[in-house]
């Protein structure tokens, strides 16, 4: 691999440290969750421990204080060794963590985020429904200020919230002001412990099994008004804003599994034998390894380059849609792409779970569609360019 420059000391030791424990503690029972589906309670308390789970989040609130950067070598180290754990590390720095900083007050960054900074508590981010994914301004949740202007009560039904069913926290978006259509979206800090409060089915998933998902269910929910975050009926510019920022969590996930899957490739064809020499010398598997490769470094680039434009953007404020949207969108199809390749240059044991290699094709699948498909990535992007959105 090779050092980039605007990488610090403080950046590689943070990188040296989360490989250490991905690889000691992650990927030897990462097989073993993926299997069973259960959620690794314990090595979520231990990340939280690290630091991993408040890396931008300043020392006075509970983080490590480092940046958009040191975030992002942390995910590809985590979700090389499992995508899984490397989800819930995204969720609680990115959706979570980074929604409040960006958009809460003071108070509400000290008592929402530090528990989650330091690994006390889990958090979330729900804006998906039954009847909305892509289509997000499509809500059916409603909240309703009562007549006291104390409380909005919340109902509805939110559907595939990552963490869900283990959230202490969570950042909803609901509707508060239905005919203004997305302009009357509010964002709520929601506390599981409440009354109101219950969670519905879990997601039997394809790919990064240990990470649970399930429906969360609001039945008059009492969510005091100190409990937006932002503006009443800004919840859209938020919601979108924080999964720029997500997006950028998600591609170095899925760096990580493209990573692991080439380096996995690359030993195999050093060490198998067909027709009497190393399958690494025959030009077609040297063909696809050079692919792999090419595509992996390209990854790295645009994930470094939107990590490094959200530090700009943390002084400037500037919108990071395109860098972030680009990076998703090539580091997720590259995944695809190189595990899809990685599964066939192993051939049987490809297709094996004696092997990781059908782990990293599954869990691949979902960078592609999670926090916005490839297919809205490319609608962004090209909006960028032209509506100078
Ligand atoms: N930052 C700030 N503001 C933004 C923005 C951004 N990135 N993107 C859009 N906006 C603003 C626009 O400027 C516009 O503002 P005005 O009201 O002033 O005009 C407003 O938001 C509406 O924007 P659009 O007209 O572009 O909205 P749209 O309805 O056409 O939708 C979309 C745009 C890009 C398709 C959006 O709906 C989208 O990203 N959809 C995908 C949703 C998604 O990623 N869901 C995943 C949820 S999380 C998850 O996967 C589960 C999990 O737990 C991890």
């Amino acid at each position: 691999m090779y050092t980039f420059p605007f990488l610090s000391e403080e950046h590689t030791m943070l990188q040296d440290a989360a490989r250490e424990f991905a690889q000691k503690e992650i990927a030897p029972v990462a097989e073993k969750f993926d299997h069973s589906g259960e959620f690794p309670i314990k090595n979520v308390r231990k990340m939280g421990e690290l630091g991993f789970m408040g890396i931008e989040v300043p020392e006075d609130y509970g983080g490590v204080g480092m940046d958009t950067l040191a975030y992002v070598l942390v995910m590809e180290e985590i979700s090389k060794a499992d995508a899984s754990h490397g989800t819930i590390v995204s969720v609680n720095n990115s959706l979570y963590n980074k929604g409040i900083m960006i958009f809460g007050t003071d108070e509400q960054v000290r008592e929402w985020v530090t528990p989650v900074a330091t690994g006390q508590a889990i958090g979330a981010y729900s804006l998906t429904e039954p009847m909305s994914g892509s289509d997000a301004g499509n809500m059916a949740s409603r909240a309703v200020l009562n007549d006291a202007g104390t409380h909005y009560i919340i109902n509805g039904i939110k559907s595939w919230v990552t963490s869900a069913p283990y959230a202490d926290r969570i950042i909803l978006f609901t509707m508060t002001e239905p005919e203004k259509r997305h302009r009357g979206i509010t964002a709520f800090l929601i506390d599981t412990s409440q009354a109101g409060f219950s969670r519905g089915k879990t997601e039997p998933k394809l790919g990064i099994r240990a990470s649970a998902t399930s429906e969360i269910i609001f039945d008059n929910y009492e969510c005091p008004v100190e409990c937006v975050l932002g503006q009443p009926g800004e919840g859209f510019k938020i919601a979108m804003a924080v999964l720029d920022q997500g997006r950028i969590g998600i591609a170095s996930q899925a760096l990580g599994i493209a990573q692991a899957a080439l380096d996995a490739s690359v030993a195999y064809a050093k060490e198998r034998e067909a027709f009497g020499q190393k399958i690494g010398q025959f030009q077609m598997i040297q063909h696809k390894l050079a692919e792999m490769k090419t595509r992996v470094e390209a990854s790295r680039l645009l994930v470094y380059q939107a990590a490094y434009e959200a530090v700009l953007a943390k002084k400037s404020g500037a919108r990071i849609t395109l860098p972030a949207s680009m990076a998703k969108l090539y580091a997720s199809e590259t995944a695809m792409y190189v595990t899809t390749e990685a599964v066939q240059i192993h051939g049987g044991m490809g297709y094996s779970k004696e092997m990781p290699l059908e782990r990293y094709f599954r869990d691949a699948k979902i960078t592609q569609i999670y926090e916005g498909t490839s297919e809205i990535q490319r609608m962004v992007i090209a909006r960028q360019l032209t509506e100078l959105r």
